[in-house]
């Protein structure tokens, strides 16, 4: 089985062809970060205009990458939501309309749902394990258990960990995208400089919040007194900041750990998922949690973390096995939330 994924919710514009062999055959991520970096983030219109102008560019180099006609497709796989709807709509309708010309099944992906079983893709994990997913948008826990069935441990209060890495990369001066550039700027820097909040750090539960820490960083930047910070006082508060969010993270992810092992004796794996799990520093706490919980850490490759369109293919494979398609009158969603899936199976 051969499926064609379809990305289009954010600012990546990316096709990928996927088996049911786990074989990425070809994965094409064009990425928009030129077009929205002069605005210090992303711009809905100016993603949707991006994606309608190369989408068609990106499949076509797909399909000549993995060396394979539309005719020899099975399914065809596209995000559907949730996401900026300009850029759903976009991926929707061109999935739509090959699926119609060719004849082809037709998957409407929720990209969380790509997200949460690219593990299965690059590790072939089994159900049910522990999901960490974190992204721009996204800061959840939770089980799966099987394709279109989630149950949700915890999630933010606030912002979601990649908007707090966001926003504090753009009030310390470091661009944008904020996750990869607070990254590089905390390996010069001394995380033991500013003793920053845990938030919610030794209280029971799952859920996150990062509003305290994120304040903590605007104080620390006045404190300092000038407009532009100076190189090392950047790289200071970035890996102070770094350490705090990994700490807190994987302390929520400990009370996770305890909550699943309970009710899901069987499943003892944590897979983190969404594109702050590039983050390393993050990965090395969660990993060292694992060892010491007895569970086993599963991260996607850096690549397969961030927007990608082979995890929409793959999580296309997922659906249709299970003969889940979707109908041509399928309504791109802004909104929709992982355990709304099981509803809409039922
Ligand atoms: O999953 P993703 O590509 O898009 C969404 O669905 O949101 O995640 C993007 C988020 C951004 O907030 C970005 O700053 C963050 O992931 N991110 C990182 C790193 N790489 C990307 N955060 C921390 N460290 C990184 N290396
Ligand atoms: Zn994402």
């Amino acid at each position: 089985m051969i499926v064609l994924g379809i990305e289009t919710s954010c600012d990546e514009t990316a096709a990928a062809i996927v088996g049911d062999d786990r074989a990425i055959r070809a994965n094409i991520v064009y990425s928009q970060l030129d077009e929205h970096r002069a605005f210090g983030g992303v711009v809905p219109e100016i993603a949707a205009r991006a994606h309608l102008e190369v989408l068609d560019d990106v499949v076509r180099a797909a399909l000549s990458d993995a060396d394979i006609e539309l005719a020899d497709i099975d399914g065809i796989a596209a995000t559907g939501g949730p996401g900026l709807i300009g850029g759903v709509i976009v991926g929707t309708m061109t999935a739509k309309a090959m699926a119609a010309a060719a004849d082809k099944p037709y998957i409407a992906v929720n990209h969380l749902e790509g997200h949460a079983l690219t593990a299965r893709l690059t590790d072939d994990v089994e159900f049910p394990y522990l999901l960490l997913l974190v992204s721009g948008g996204h800061c959840q826990l939770l089980s799966v258990k099987g394709p279109g069935d989630y149950e949700q441990l915890g999630t933010t209060m606030d912002d979601a960990v990649g908007e707090a890495f966001d926003k504090s990369a753009k009030m310390m001066g470091l661009g944008f995208p904020g996750g990869p550039a607070i990254e590089a700027a905390a390996k010069a820097g001394d995380a033991k400089r500013f003793d920053f909040p845990r938030p919610l750090k030794g209280r029971p539960g799952c859920d996150f919040s990062f509003s305290g820490l994120k304040t903590s960083v605007r104080q620390a930047i006045l404190k300092t007194g000038t407009d532009t910070l100076t190189e090392k006082d950047a790289n200071d508060i970035a890996a102070s900041f770094q350490a705090a969010v990994a700490e807190t993270v994987a302390d929520r992810c400990a009370n996770a750990i305890a909550a699943f092992d309970e009710a899901h004796p069987d499943g003892k794996t944590l897979v983190v998922a969404g594109g702050v799990a590039a983050n390393t520093a993050l990965r090395e706490k969660l990993s060292a949690l694992c060892a010491l919980t007895g569970f086993k850490f599963v991260a996607p490759p850096p690549a397969l973390c961030t927007d990608n369109a082979a995890m929409i293919a793959w999580a296309g494979i997922e659906r249709l096995r299970l003969g889940l398609t979707d109908e041509m009158d399928f309504a791109p969603r802004p909104r929709w939330p992982l355990e709304e899936l099981k509803t809409d199976a039922a």
